[in-house]
């Protein structure tokens, strides 16, 4: 599907932005001429899922499209169990309420910020065992999601089994860069599980763009298929959590892939409770077609190519330009490294949002925070979180752009570079909610 994109001058933006109260998700889309807030559920469909949609079954329960679901997982994951839900978040929700409770701890790398909040809202708490390296952005690493295995363990060692309802692997690790998981990495964290009798959950969203990267960056596997790979990665998981919203190239969707029939079973209660009856779980037949196709589209050698190719482009431009990003650059984004950039502002006054701001007023371009906004308060202690990292997220929606809109963003942020020294404040909150903050804060100018 084509859509239409939408120019607007400085002055325009300056009020538009003003009236956001500085937060870009409160901004009208036909504001923003090139949106690279998120690539979820942004992406544009194929001719073959559109025909899918055409022949879905609209059936309540057992229709044809859950089936045909159903039968893809089976293949691409080898989940005997699955549930459909409305999107990512759901079916943490739905798998949280069967496995979490308050006092627990949920070891992971960099848990992305609903899993944390739904792990933070059930009272346990999320520890992040990422490698050092991830967190900088000048070091290169072929695998900066990966766990640090070290760091695992004392915590698998620190906390009774029973107080460990699962280890989380985001693949690719969203909050670190859109960075990927080596093999190895996954069989370390199998083998540690097995040791300490603990589940794993792989949280999914970007799972063939991680298998992208195995194949090409790690030794044994540059002849293996997407889909081999795939399957051996999930291998290593007893379930995932999955937006589809990311490599299933749909705009709307998720679930939950499950190897127990009995944590099945206590998962579908809840289900039916939050999303649907367990055949539907909160997606139209239509959807679920439309699902399973990109899936296998998603899965193909050559669109991830061409997809991680692009993302690419962009870092490559931007580093011509001099602009400071996380290396190697990630599956679906561009990182920018925003403490680098703005090394004159002070954390507390919010420098990748600041960054985000100055972007959208420069050339319309909507970026996403990703550092101390995002990382909201400590649940307990209720102060502010300042992360190793502040970024600006440059996320790039699969089939939507050419190099030529890629060209445009890199000048826009290369100009803002060049100025960068003339930008001597930041923003302070004025409101924000309780929790998962960033979506609805407002802020204002620091004058
Ligand atoms: N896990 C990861 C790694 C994600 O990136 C997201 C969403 C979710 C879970 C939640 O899925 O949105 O379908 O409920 N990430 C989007 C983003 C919002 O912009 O990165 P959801």
């Amino acid at each position: 599907m084509v859509e239409s994109i939408h120019r607007s001058t400085r002055a325009q933006r300056e009020q538009w932005i003003k009236e956001a109260n500085y937060n870009v998700f409160k901004l009208r889309s036909e504001h923003v001429f090139i949106d690279l807030l998120t690539d979820s559920g942004t992406g544009a469909m194929s001719d073959r899922q559109w025909s899918e949609m055409m022949v879905g079954d609209e059936s309540y329960a057992g229709a044809s499209s859950y089936f045909k679901m159903k039968d893809t997982i089976k293949e691409l994951f080898g989940f005997e169990y699955f549930l459909p839900t409305h999107q990512g978040r759901a079916a943490e929700n739905v798998l949280f309420s069967a496995l979490v409770k308050a006092g627990d701890v949920v070891p992971g790398n960099s848990h992305f910020d609903t899993t944390k909040g739904h792990i933070e809202f059930r009272k346990a708490k999320a520890v992040d065992c990422t490698i050092k390296e991830a967190f900088n952005t000048t070091i290169f690493h072929p695998f900066k999601g990966n766990l640090d295995l070290g760091k695992l363990e004392d915590v698998l060692k620190s906390y009774p089994q029973e107080k460990i309802p699962f280890i989380v692997v985001t693949i690719t690790c969203n909050s670190s860069g859109g960075q990927p998981v080596s093999m190895e990495n996954l069989r370390g964290v199998r083998q540690l599980a097995d040791k300490y009798g603990i589940m794993v959950v792989f949280d999914s969203a970007r799972f063939a763009e991680n298998a992208y990267f195995i194949k090409t960056r790690e030794a044994g596997y540059e002849n293996k298929s997407i889909r081999e790979i795939v399957l051996e990665m999930f291998s290593y998981a007893d379930a995932m959590t999955m937006s589809s919203k990311k490599d299933a190239i749909v705009n709307m969707g998720g679930f939950i892939g499950l190897r127990d029939k009995e944590l099945f079973d206590k998962a579908a209660v809840f289900n039916i409770m939050f999303e649907g009856y367990i055949t539907y779980g909160g997606m139209s037949g239509r959807d679920m077609n439309a699902l399973s196709q990109g899936l296998r589209e998603g899965t193909e050698f050559d669109y991830l190519e061409t997809r991680i190719s692009q993302v690419a482009y962009l870092g490559t431009r931007l580093v011509e330009f001099g602009v400071p990003v996380q290396q190697p650059f990630g599956g679906h984004a561009v990182f920018v490294d925003a403490r680098r950039f703005l090394p004159q502002l002070p954390k507390e006054q919010f420098q990748a949002q600041t960054l985000v701001v100055e972007l959208y007023l420069e050339g319309g371009v909507r970026g996403v925070e990703i550092g101390a906004l995002l990382a909201d308060r400590d649940p307990e202690t209720r102060e502010n979180r300042f992360p190793a990292l502040e970024l600006l997220r440059l996320t790039i929606p699969r089939r939507v752009y050419t190099n030529n809109h890629m060209d445009y963003v890199a000048t826009a942020l290369a100009n803002v570079y060049e100025r960068s020294n003339t930008i001597t404040s930041g923003l302070k909150i004025v409101h924000e909610a309780p929790i998962m903050r960033h979506f609805t804060v407002d802020l204002a100018k620091v004058v």
